[in-house]
């Protein structure tokens, strides 16, 4: 009998494109503190928490602020994101998502969210998917960011799963390497180059063919 494998998808730029709403906020937050931000520049924030992403953004605009300035604007940006988020429905799912979940399903694939998003339940809902996980981790659950494993470790966890047995789909360079330090098969969504860390690449995730799903179950 074939082994049993679990799936743990990370959520923005897998299973919806978030990052567009993401640059919209913090584009507007740069602009309101001075200065320009570039949707190139918006890929560093790819994967990276939110404080995180601040600290980023202040970087970049050569801007320093006192902490409860930070958190000030912590809130303004999530509050504008959110302004996006709610207006979200299931035509925002990616390409081929839908199918690959149903795939899974009829095999009796089991499958967890593993985000750093703490708007990771309310994503899922909006797109009418919050149900159909096994388990969700989120932003909410980890004392570690990706690079670190512990969001996909805690997952397979969740799914009563071996690390190893356990099949990770991302499309950020800080996920990759979390999947693999996790001992997990990382799937990397995106630029081979920039992902050549991942055991395998699909440019996007209309690559979810029957085949290749196969391929990496076996
Ligand atoms: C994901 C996105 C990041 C985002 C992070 C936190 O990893 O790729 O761009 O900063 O989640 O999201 P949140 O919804 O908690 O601000
Ligand atoms: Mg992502």
């Amino acid at each position: 009998m074939k082994k049993e494998k679990a799936f743990i998808f990370d959520l923005d730029g897998v299973i919806v494109d978030t990052a567009k709403y993401h640059f919209l906020a913090w584009r507007n937050l740069a602009n309101s503190l001075g200065f320009e931000f570039t949707e190139e520049q918006n890929e560093l924030l790819k994967g990276v928490s939110r404080v995180k992403s601040l600290e980023i953004l202040l970087k970049i605009g050569n801007v320093e602020l006192t902490e409860d300035k930070k958190q000030t604007l912590l809130i303004q940006k999530n509050t504008e994101y959110l302004q996006y988020v709610n207006k979200m429905t299931a035509e925002e799912i990616l390409p081929g998502i839908n199918e690959l979940l149903d795939f899974l399903d009829q095999n009796n694939i089991k499958y967890a969210l593993g985000s750093a998003s703490k708007n990771a339940p309310l994503i899922l809902e909006k797109v009418g998917l919050l149900n159909r996980f096994t388990a969700i981790v989120d932003g909410n659950d980890v004392s570690k960011a990706k690079p670190d494993p512990e969001v996909f470790l805690i997952g397979a966890q969740k799914l009563n799963m071996k690390p190893e047995d356990c099949i990770v789909v991302e499309d950020a360079i800080a996920g990759v390497e979390a999947a693999n330090a996790a001992n997990m098969l990382s799937i990397g969504i995106g630029d081979a180059e920039v992902l050549k860390e991942a055991d395998y690449v699909l440019s996007d995730t209309t690559g979810f063919t029957t085949d290749f799903i196969q391929k990496i179950l076996n």
